[in-house]
């Protein structure tokens, strides 16, 4: 096991990509806090979390709200005592208010934005100082391959996810030197909860058909995928990687998929 004894916060662990990187996290030893904004869904995950013998802390969150994640570190400091592993997980895109930019409402954005950006700035505030103290520590930032090559109709997800990105090299040229690695995973189309759905007035064939060809394997991801790396990033053989943004969307950020013989 990786991750014994370890202590992680999963933002946005109660389903999807999240619930995956809790479980995954918690195969490999490690206690689980599920930080989200819909307490049941999180306290399901945590019964699975102990199930498996780990520790586990379900606390309702919104991590757009300063206090709200400054209340959830300091319950998970005095349940747990450390925090090891930070992995911001919560967010997504605007999804029923999707529209092109020239559309585009103010409330959206500061919504998208503020899940998708502020709430890594919200976690990282609360929680670097403890690992910096320690001279140790793994932040790990969920972006998106919306934040490397932008998507139309998600101008402000991409600029969220894209600011994502920036945030965690920055953070981490400051961290190194006291032990704590921020690194983020940028995962293309995901059949989770979200990824399965499609937004009002999204092309049918354009949610499905060409994503999953442009990741090349014909397919979505699973949040298994997502979270095999996440739990290799929090451990210990990650130990000289920082600051690096991995994504995971087979070649969608390469652009053409399609061989243009044959
Ligand atoms: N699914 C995809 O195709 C895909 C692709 C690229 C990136 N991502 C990213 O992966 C992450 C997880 O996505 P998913 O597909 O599992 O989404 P999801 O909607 O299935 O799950 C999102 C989770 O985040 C929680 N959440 C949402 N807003 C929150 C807030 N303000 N505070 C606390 N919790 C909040 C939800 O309660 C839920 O548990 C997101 O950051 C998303 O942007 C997803």
């Amino acid at each position: 096991m990786k991750l014994k004894d370890r202590v992680a916060i999963v933002t946005g662990g109660s389903r999807g990509i999240g619930r995956g990187i809790a479980i995954k996290l918690a195969d490999e030893g490690a206690d689980i806090v599920v930080a989200s904004t819909t307490l049941e869904p999180a306290e399901r995950v945590i019964r699975e979390v102990e199930a498996r013998g780990r520790r586990g802390l379900a606390l309702q969150t919104d991590v757009s709200n300063f206090d709200e994640v400054e209340r959830s570190v300091a319950q998970t400091m005095e349940a747990f005592g450390q925090i090891d592993i930070l992995v911001n997980n919560a967010g997504g895109s605007a999804r029923g208010s999707m529209s092109l930019f020239c559309d585009s409402q103010e409330a959206t954005w500061d919504r998208v934005l503020g899940t998708n950006l502020k709430g890594v700035f919200n976690t990282c505030r609360q929680v670097i100082g403890h690992m910096q103290a320690r001279g140790s520590g793994s932040i790990i930032n969920i972006g998106s391959v919306a934040g490397m090559i932008g998507l139309a109709s998600q101008v402000d997800y991409s600029a969220a996810k894209g600011g994502v990105i920036a945030f965690t090299q920055a953070l981490a040229k400051e961290a190194v030197p006291h032990g704590v690695r921020v690194n983020c995973v940028s995962p293309g189309p995901v059949g989770s909860d979200a990824g399965r759905q499609i937004p009002p007035g999204m092309k049918r064939g354009l949610a499905y058909t060409a994503l999953s060809n442009a990741t090349g394997f014909g397919r979505f991801g699973e949040p298994a995928d997502i979270a095999n790396l996440v739990a290799f990033l929090a451990s210990d053989e990650a130990g000289f990687i920082t600051g690096q943004n991995f994504p995971v969307c087979g070649v969608m950020n390469l652009g053409l998929a399609e061989p243009l013989l044959g």
